[in-house]
């Protein structure tokens, strides 16, 4: 399905514009710059169709006019839409599910309210099993728990708010909180599923930027998710980031990592837990 808005018919593919090595470049580093991705020489390819289909579906006549006026234009809403062509927003719900066991006996021990971010929400499936999750632990009272859910890509928190799945998407969760916690779709809405108001309200979602030289959050965590999001970054971005996550983590706070990703050697302000599961040290 073609990420962007503008219809692109299947039998009359639009002719692109030449993207040459030089306008790449440039791209792939405002990219950088705006969002701390680094894409990898192995993606050029991806790189440079993307490219040409924003230059085309903006209506500008060649990619470096297409880049000229990002760059002449810091707040137009063309922004939004090259993060998102390039931002991979890959998620499901309960991903990988250790986390969530260990989530729900922390939060047990926890003064009220726990409160958790998750910092790269992409369409809301982890966001919402983290209200499910603490939910089910720390009981009924809405004042209990809260997610605050922030990503860079406008468009996945827009879909995210809406917190309507396919049945396929929900395939990862749990009979038990199947029925508790979503409403089946009827009608129109028929194969469709959509998380009760009940757990939704526990979610703040919001666009946040985790390059940007502040971040607009005025309150300390006891858990950060932060997962399969620092891969995208060079280490000096993540060492900067994990700074900032330390300084919002309420003491004995836990940090969740994706799989793939090892804090241990970029900071000592963290303290191996568990598998992927830091603490403030
Ligand atoms: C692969 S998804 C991971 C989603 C979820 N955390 C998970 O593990 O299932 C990566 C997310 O990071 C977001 N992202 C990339 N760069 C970001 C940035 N600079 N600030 C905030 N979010 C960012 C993307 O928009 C995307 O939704």
């Amino acid at each position: 399905m073609p990420r962007d808005s503008t219809a692109v018919s299947y039998f009359a593919q639009p002719v692109l514009p030449q993207v040459e090595p030089a306008d790449l470049s440039r791209a792939i580093q405002m990219l950088h710059r705006h969002t701390g991705i680094v894409l990898g020489d192995h993606k050029r390819d991806m790189a440079a169709r993307t490219l040409g289909m924003r230059t085309h579906h903006a209506g500008l006549a060649s990619v470096r006019a297409y880049l000229d006026f990002l760059e002449h234009n810091p707040l137009a809403d063309e922004w939004d839409r090259f993060v998102s062509a390039f931002t991979i927003n890959h998620t499901a719900f309960f991903r990988e599910p250790h986390h969530f066991g260990i989530l729900a006996d922390f939060a047990r021990s926890r003064a009220r309210p726990v409160s958790v971010w998750c910092c790269a929400s992409s369409t809301g499936e982890e966001p919402y099993t983290l209200a499910m999750t603490l939910h089910d632990a720390c009981g009924q009272s809405e004042a209990a728990v809260s997610v605050l859910a922030t990503d860079i890509d406008a468009q996945v928190v827009a879909q995210a708010k809406k917190g309507v799945y396919t049945l396929d998407r929900i395939k990862p969760v749990p009979v038990e909180f199947l029925r508790r916690y979503f409403l089946r779709g009827a009608g129109r809405q028929a194969g469709m599923v959509r998380v009760k108001p009940l757990i939704r309200n526990l979610v703040t979602f919001d666009e946040l930027n985790l390059v940007a030289p502040s971040w607009p959050i005025n309150q300390k965590f006891d858990a950060i998710f932060c997962r399969n999001t620092m891969i995208y970054f060079d280490k000096p971005t993540q060492s900067k980031i994990l700074e900032r996550f330390v300084t919002l983590l309420k003491p004995g706070g836990l940090l969740f990592a994706g799989h793939s990703e090892n804090f241990t050697y970029l900071t000592k302000a963290l303290h191996l837990e568990g598998q992927t599961v830091y603490s403030v040290a």
